[in-house]
């Protein structure tokens, strides 16, 4: 499941008494050591943080929007949204999270969106985002925006156990434009990350990004999402990729692609021009040099790279 914050997206959900504990919902102080425990929340990390938890969904159509913007309404300014393990979190609604800072989800559980209608495509539309000081612990993309998105600005987020900042799901609907543009994105850092998709997309900037343990460190590419890469080759996609800057980012790969580090990997059927790569420090435990695949891309990437072997 590609889905995160920025997945729940910009528009009016109606106002609701933050005072009032909903039902089911729960606030555990930072104090209580045991509670937090016992809903299975971290402790040894950041455990100066109150924690929320919600009522889980019941079925796969009972949505829990409200009690989820609830949460993390309250989880806001320094605290923790627990959204617990073996239990599912269906997000129904259009939620505007443009007021993100200094909040920890931690998701342990599962978030589903809930399609309404067919033309929900307008969910999948946002335009500014700002996500400031926020921790995420999840098993899926930490940061995601989903096609039409622009003016996003992103910084002091950490991903742990995550894909990382992706830009998915671009170009997956035959016929139907998809934009992302205008996206600054700075001090990232990423740990323990499985995969890192970049790509499709126009003026994307990722500075100050520290990058641990993480199977494809810079990725980018132009195929549909959650499409095998031999799939992918065989129905490149026609999303242009234009003015991208990598610049200062530091750190090791998982060392499961060898010693790839940066992937940059576009598609015949669309203009693929402007990357930029600056001040990339990125190791590989596979060996040395480490190595920097580009195909398909026009013009000087700033850095010596390979066409792929394969
Ligand atoms: C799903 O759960 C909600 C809330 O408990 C309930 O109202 C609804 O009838 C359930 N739907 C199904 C299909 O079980
Ligand atoms: C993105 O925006 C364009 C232009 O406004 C629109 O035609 C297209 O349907 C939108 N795509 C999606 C997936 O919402
Ligand atoms: C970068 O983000 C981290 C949180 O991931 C924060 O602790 C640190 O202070 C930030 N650095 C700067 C220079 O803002
Ligand atoms: C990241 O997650 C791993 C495994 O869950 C944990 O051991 C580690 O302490 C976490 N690191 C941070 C900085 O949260
Ligand atoms: C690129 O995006 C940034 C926001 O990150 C914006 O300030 C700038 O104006 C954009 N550049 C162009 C040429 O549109
Ligand atoms: C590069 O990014 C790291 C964080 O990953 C930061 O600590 C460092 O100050 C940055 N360097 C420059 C020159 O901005
Ligand atoms: C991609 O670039 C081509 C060639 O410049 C242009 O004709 C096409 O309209 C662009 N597509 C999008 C979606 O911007
Ligand atoms: C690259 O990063 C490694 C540690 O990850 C550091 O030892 C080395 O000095 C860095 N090299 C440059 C040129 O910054």
């Amino acid at each position: 499941m590609k889905f995160f914050l920025a997945t729940l997206f910009a528009s009016a959900v109606s106002s609701i008494a933050v005072d009032r504990l909903i039902p089911g919902a729960q606030i555990i102080p930072e104090s209580d050591t045991r509670a937090l425990l016992r809903v299975g929340g971290h402790h040894d990390k950041y455990h100066d943080r109150r924690t929320i938890t919600i009522r889980p969904s019941r079925n796969d159509t009972d949505d829990v929007s409200r009690d989820f913007l609830w949460g993390i309404k309250h989880a806001n300014h320094g605290g923790r949204l627990l959204l617990k393990k073996g239990e599912k979190y269906v997000i129904g609604r259009k939620l505007d999270l443009t007021f993100l800072d200094d909040i920890e989800v931690q998701l342990d559980g599962e978030l589903k969106a809930l399609p309404k209608n067919s033309d929900g495509f307008d969910s999948l539309n946002v335009d500014g985002l700002t996500v400031t000081n926020t921790r995420v612990d999840v098993g899926d993309d930490c940061f995601s925006p989903k096609p039409n998105t622009t003016n996003i600005f992103v910084q002091n987020l950490l991903c742990n156990n995550t894909h990382g900042v992706s830009m998915g799901s671009i170009g997956q609907y035959p016929g139907v434009m998809d934009i992302i543009e205008h996206a600054y994105i700075e001090n990232v850092t990423l740990l323990n990350g499985q995969d890192v998709g970049y790509g499709r997309i126009n003026n994307i900037t990722y500075k100050n990004i520290r990058i641990e343990n993480t199977d494809a460190p810079v990725v980018l590419d132009q195929c549909y999402f959650d499409i095998e890469a031999a799939e992918c080759a065989q129905y490149p996609s026609q999303v242009n990729v234009t003015n991208i800057l990598f610049e200062n980012i530091s750190g090791t790969s998982s060392g499961k692609n060898g010693k790839v580090v940066a992937d940059l990997v576009c598609s015949p059927n669309a203009v693929c021009s402007d990357i930029q790569l600056k001040n990339i420090n990125l190791t590989s435990p596979a060996g040395s040099p480490p190595e920097i695949i580009c195909e398909g891309v026009q013009g000087d990437i700033g850095v010596e790279c390979q066409a792929s072997a394969d």
